[in-house]
């Protein structure tokens, strides 16, 4: 087991820079198997969720070559074949080799994805989507089947603007016959990432970004580079960050266009912060207000900074309200930050908190990757010394993040222990 020490009310300051992101890299390495040639990415994070995908790739007989952020992935001679239990669950983003596999082979034989316990997650929108493509879905068990004769163009409805939906749709459907539409489609960053690289292969994708998707069909991709883009969600964690111990910290090599939702929110806590095109400024302010926030897809408040960011209402004077609204047990960081000194109840999908409050080191517990990082940013703030334990969650997401931390101030160690 791997654990997280700090010793808190450090000040941050100097310079972050932001890694690519985690949901778009987790999607692209498993994409880059549509093409025949060698694909080449850049700043892909050094995390273990792209670890459990490449041993997948190379399982399936694939060449991965990793240079640092630069991976070079060759599919031209691999084999379809079933995609164990063991590693599929490693991770969520596993289920991106569904629809990459079935738009290739028109075949895919895999088990229901891992990843964090934050709710039940279901997939059925995917497979929903792959049948309207004309694929059959065998389930055996954990196990599916998806097959086809022949994939077809068809219009798809998602009655929830899945991320890992649109994107396995638009890989199946990347050389399936005549256009697909997909509609009421995620328009999270990543998605137009993926759309882009596939393009540069040779498909032809438009309207990635907007609710309507349209997937014309082509008959082969080629090799191409292509770049991640910075990770949002890495970014807002660390302007969180500088919100609660920063002096002038800067975040630089984001898209903080990508943050709006984050930021206008900051803005209404009180929060000093600038904006650059390329990077954010960010300091500890006095007096912080309560806000209330509701997650929602993007470019609404994201659920993947939420835990993060009730760190942060936990330091704002007066009652903050949060709603859940993406999944159903995104909780779970709660009874530790009460733990640290927090004042935090919940109620189905809602948290009420009360601040401000003095936060205290303690020993706590990451339960999935970003309670995990919520729980360093409060261990950040918090007076004295706190362990986090099972922070192999956090290292699945945060590429470098005892480094990064480290460079500016905080004063944090890893450790690894039986
Ligand atoms: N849903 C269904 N059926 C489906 C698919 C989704 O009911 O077939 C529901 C889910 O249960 C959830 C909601 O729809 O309640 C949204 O799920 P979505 O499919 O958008 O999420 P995901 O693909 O499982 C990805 C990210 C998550 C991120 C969400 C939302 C990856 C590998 N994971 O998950 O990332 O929270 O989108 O933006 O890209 C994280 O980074 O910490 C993380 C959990």
């Amino acid at each position: 087991m791997k654990r997280i020490k700090v010793i808190g009310k450090q000040k941050l300051t100097g310079t972050i820079t932001i890694s690519g992101s985690k949901n778009s890299a987790v999607a692209l390495v498993p994409a880059s198997l549509l093409s025949d040639e060698v694909v080449e990415i850049d700043n892909v994070p050094n995390i273990s969720d792209i670890d459990a995908l490449s041993e997948i790739l190379e399982y399936l007989g694939a060449k991965v070559t990793r240079n640092g952020t630069k991976m070079k992935i060759d599919s031209s001679n691999i084999q379809n074949r079933e995609i164990p239990e063991a590693i599929s669950k490693k991770l969520r983003a596993s289920y991106y080799f569904m629809g990459a596999l079935l738009g290739k082979y028109k075949r895919v034989e895999m088990y229901f994805p891992g990843g964090c316990s934050i709710g039940e997650r279901p997939i059925n929108l995917h497979l929903k989507g792959f049948e309207a493509l004309g694929a059959k879905v065998t389930r055996e068990g954990n196990k599916y089947i998806v097959e086809a004769d022949e994939l077809t163009g068809a219009n798809i409805y998602l009655d929830i603007a899945s991320v890992g939906a649109t994107i396995n749709i638009m890989l199946a459907a990347t050389f399936a016959k005549g256009t697909t539409i997909l509609e009421n489609a995620a328009k999270e960053p990543h998605i137009v990432n993926v759309a882009t690289f596939l393009n540069q292969m040779g498909a032809s994708i438009t309207g990635a970004g907007t609710s309507e998707i349209r997937i014309h069909g082509v008959e082969k991709l080629s090799g191409c580079f292509h770049e991640v883009v910075p990770d949002y969600i890495e970014t807002g964690t660390y302007v969180i960050a500088g919100a609660l111990c920063g002096e002038n910290l800067k975040i630089e090599g984001a898209i903080p266009d990508h943050l709006e939702a984050l930021i206008s929110k900051l803005q209404e806590i009180n929060v000093p912060i600038t904006i650059g095109k390329d990077y954010i400024e960010v300091s500890k302010g006095e007096h912080y207000k309560a806000v209330n926030i509701k997650t929602a897809v993007y470019p609404g408040f994201p659920t993947d900074l939420q835990q993060p960011f009730m760190t942060l209402l936990t330091q704002c004077e007066g009652t903050s309200k949060v709603e859940e609204n993406i999944f159903e047990n995104r909780f779970m960081h709660v009874p530790y930050l009460n733990q640290m000194g927090a004042s935090i109840t919940t109620e189905g999908n809602a948290a009420i908190i009360n601040g401000k409050t003095e936060l205290s080191g303690s020993i706590v517990e990451a339960t999935d990757l970003r309670a995990g990082a919520c729980l360093i940013l409060a261990a950040l703030t918090a007076s004295g010394e706190s362990v986090i334990n099972k922070v192999e969650y956090v290292l699945r997401g945060y590429e470098g993040i005892i480094d990064k931390l480290e460079k500016v101030g905080a004063k944090i160690e890893l450790e690894e222990i039986e």
